[in-house]
């Protein structure tokens, strides 16, 4: 059966491959493609956004929203994604204009109109925090949230303790944790190690899948793969969003458990931690205890864990399915 999807993006060269993966799966309906700035400025991920969409064929709507954090100073990742965010590829202006409507306000209305939907995010959660403020009724029909965010283990890759779409806009992050969404969050430890596609995967994906959404992924990534290898002495490519994505196609891809989560929102050091209360999975959890209280008792008195945290992500079907979305 079809699943109806929204993505929200900061669309740079992984969000491109996790669109793509979304718009080419069979079981997936794209309806609303929702541009935020993080990566790159709110045009360059709009103009990013529809260009993947033309690319792949498709006439999926994309709406601007955000241009900056809610509180915030703007923050950009070109050094990883390219000046243009796709790896310097500075392909050809999309034909089709952004939709005219706010991304806040076509996130409210889709899915005020399709009960059941899927949110996927794949940037600062600043549209959907605005969204669930204005509309806090809309939280009752998302089926998922997923979310592209955190560094549930604690190995940033900002700051030492945060991953960049939560530590640009912890305030909205926070906004999203609170709010009764039921969120799965895929941090960013969950595309490293052997969920990174090696050089010779990548070679392999030429000379056997060999399409030209192949090329795109190559071409597109190519700065996060240069820099990628330089910063981690990891060679290969590392793909966030694709991950989030596979996890939201097939949401039992990957090893998870429910926890309290919240954001650091004040923290010198910790900016936009995700912070996660893991201890429930073995005994009880202690963000329930007495001296927690105080920090913890907004997401505690709900009487049950506000997010699904993914740990481990079955490496061979993540990229069986990035392989079937690229054929
Ligand atoms: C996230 O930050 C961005 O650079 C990527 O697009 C991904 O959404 C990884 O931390
Ligand atoms: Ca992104």
């Amino acid at each position: 059966m079809t699943r109806n999807m929204l993505i929200d993006t900061d669309t740079a060269s992984d969000d491109a491959v996790a669109l793509l993966m979304a718009l080419e799966h069979p079981d997936i309906e794209v309806l609303a493609i929702t541009t935020v700035a993080g990566n790159v400025s709110l045009a360059q991920a709009s103009i990013n956004a529809r260009y993947t969409v033309e690319f792949c064929g498709h006439d999926t709507p994309v709406y601007e929203g955000a241009e900056r954090p809610l509180l915030r100073a703007p923050h950009r990742a070109e050094f990883f994604h390219g000046s243009d965010g796709m790896g310097d590829m500075h392909y050809p202006a999309p034909r089709r204009a952004p939709q005219p409507q706010h991304a806040v306000a076509a996130i409210i209305d889709t899915v005020r109109a399709n009960p059941g939907i899927i949110l996927v995010t794949l940037g600062p959660l600043t549209n959907i925090a605005l969204a669930l403020q204005q509309a806090p009724d809309i939280a009752g029909n998302v089926s998922r949230c997923v979310v592209m965010g955190g560094a549930a283990c604690c190995i940033g890759n900002i700051t030492p303790a945060a991953e960049f779409n939560i530590w640009c806009d912890p305030e909205a992050a926070r906004i999203c944790l609170h709010a009764g969404l039921p969120i799965e969050l895929v941090g960013w430890e969950n595309c490293r190690g052997a969920a990174a596609l090696t050089p010779a995967e990548l070679q392999q994906l030429t000379a056997e899948i060999g399409t030209a959404k192949t090329q795109f992924l190559i071409d597109c990534n190519r700065v996060a793969t240069k820099v990628n290898c330089e910063w981690l002495g990891e060679p290969g490519l590392t793909l966030p969003d694709p991950v989030a994505m596979a996890v939201a196609i097939e949401p039992d891809i990957c090893r998870a458990s429910q926890h309290y989560v919240d954001i650091e929102c004040q923290g010198e050091l910790t900016r936009g931690m995700t912070v996660v209360d893991q201890l429930n999975t073995v005994a009880h959890g202690v963000a329930q205890n007495q001296a927690n209280v105080a920090a913890w008792q907004a997401l505690v008195q709900r009487g049950q864990a506000n997010a699904r945290v993914c740990w481990e992500i079955d490496a061979k079907r993540w990229k069986a399915l990035l392989q079937q979305c690229l054929r």
